[in-house]
């Protein structure tokens, strides 16, 4: 059956393809967030093992949203590692960096997800798509805080 939405196809489309970027960058920042969980050493290990815990639940549960959100605009959401790689904006990590890499590359990785999601609100806006243009906004502010806190790690 037809989607009556009162945007386009080809506004949807535009939207959908934007969020598939979200959601390769989202997957991508959830997986090394993960593996930085496991792999993290030395004397911040308990600070980083419980905050990497944090983001990566959260990324978790915000992947769901940003495909359902995909589906409800009619196009498929792209679910496999070749898909993201193909659409993500962030480099997978080489080897096991030392914590202090980690939390650098995790700012890169979260501010990359804030521009990628920054990146589809002129289009969700234009078309009025309202829910996508939330969406997009609470994961700016997560992101943007979270880069914050990885930042602030940073610090002397
Ligand atoms: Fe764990």
């Amino acid at each position: 059956m037809e989607i009556d939405i009162g945007i386009s196809k080809e506004d949807r489309a535009k939207i959908a393809g934007g969020l598939s970027k979200l959601l390769a960058d989202s997957y991508t920042l959830y997986l090394t967030t993960h593996n930085f969980h496991w792999n993290v050493t030395g004397p911040m290990f308990n600070t980083l093992h419980l905050m990497f815990e944090g983001q990566y639940n959260e990324l978790a549960l915000a992947v769901d949203l940003i495909a359902e959100r995909i589906r409800a605009l009619g196009f498929p959401a792209p679910g496999s590692y070749k898909q993201f790689q193909k659409l993500t904006s962030i480099a997978e990590p080489e080897g096991v960096p030392s914590a202090e890499e980690m939390i650098s590359l995790l700012v890169k990785g979260q501010e990359a997800v804030a521009k990628t999601a920054r990146g589809v609100v002129k289009i969700a806006d234009k078309a009025s798509d309202e829910p996508t243009l939330d969406l997009l906004t609470q994961r700016m502010q997560l992101h943007e805080k979270n880069a914050w806190m990885l930042r602030s790690l940073l610090e002397k």
